[in-house]
């Protein structure tokens, strides 16, 4: 080491300039110029207009921004759900246009965490049923998958209802069986979209802290687009997005 120098005890990474916060951890996602604009009925309506963002992995960040701002949107673009019409996204170092679809959805599934506002959750099935599911899909063993699934249901505090059907659940407690489910592959990031947006205050509490706690402890990272005062204001780092342009608020 030269003096004067950071031990980050990794390879030496590029200087960016994110803020306070940034240099020290490997970047999760660096999005630069990104344009997104939908066809509308007669005229385009342009949603991100040349955004920047850059996020380092196991940042919690919250989105916020008037209904119809480009939350969304943005949360699709970060999930490479979908594509952004011009600029650039990154996503661990590695250039989203270099690859191929079959090999994005393979990141997703590996990397990536969803969660949403309504919670996709099957009734009949029960929660343990629920949050194996995917796993089995995409190749697992039955018996591993619910073990698995068991583990994310204790993490989320709701092991006492693994065998009630979903239909069961309360609000609160679907949203912590569908955070349970994205956390099953072990994701770098959670994307959370307006989590809480269905829940009483009380419940969306719980799933604020719950969030704060798995960025905490596990060091995933977690962006989430909110309205919820409670649930930005436990989020390390908070944007505005205004007019398809994101601005860092400092607290
Ligand atoms: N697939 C689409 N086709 C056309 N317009 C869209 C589409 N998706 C979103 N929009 C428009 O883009 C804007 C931003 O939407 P969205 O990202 O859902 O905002 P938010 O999540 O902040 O409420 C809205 O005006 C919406 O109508
Ligand atoms: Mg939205």
């Amino acid at each position: 080491m030269t003096p004067g120098s950071v031990n980050t005890g990794g390879d030496a990474s590029p200087p960016q300039n994110s803020g306070e916060r940034s240099g020290q951890r490997p970047s999760l996602y660096s999005l630069r110029n990104v344009v997104k604009e939908f066809d509308g009925p007669g005229e385009k309506v342009c949603v991100l207009q040349g955004l920047n963002l850059d996020i380092q992995e196991g940042d919690s960040a919250a989105v916020v921004g008037a209904s119809g701002s480009g939350k969304s949107t943005l949360l699709h673009i970060l999930g490479t759900l979908a594509e952004p019409g011009a600029g650039e996204l990154s996503f661990r170092g590695t250039n989203m246009r270099t690859l191929d679809a079959g090999a994005k959805a393979r990141l997703r599934n590996e990397s990536i965490g969803f969660i949403f506002q309504f919670h996709h959750l099957l009734p009949e099935f029960t929660t343990l049923e629920n949050v194996a599911m995917q796993a089995v899909i995409g190749g697992c063993s039955m018996q591993a998958a619910l073990d698995r699934a068991a583990d994310m249901l204790e993490r989320v505090g709701l092991a006492g209802r693994a065998r009630f059907a979903v239909g069961l659940l309360s609000g609160g407690e679907r949203q912590r069986a569908a955070i349970a489910r994205a956390l099953m592959q072990d994701p770098v990031v959670l994307l959370a979209d307006e989590p809480t947006g269905n829940l009483d205050e009380k419940n969306g509490m719980l799933v604020a802290e719950l969030l704060a706690r798995l960025n905490a402890e596990q060091g995933t990272a977690v962006v989430v687009a909110t309205h919820n005062p409670e649930l930005a204001g436990r989020m390390a780092r908070r944007f505005e997005l205004k007019s398809g342009e994101l601005y860092e608020q400092s607290r």
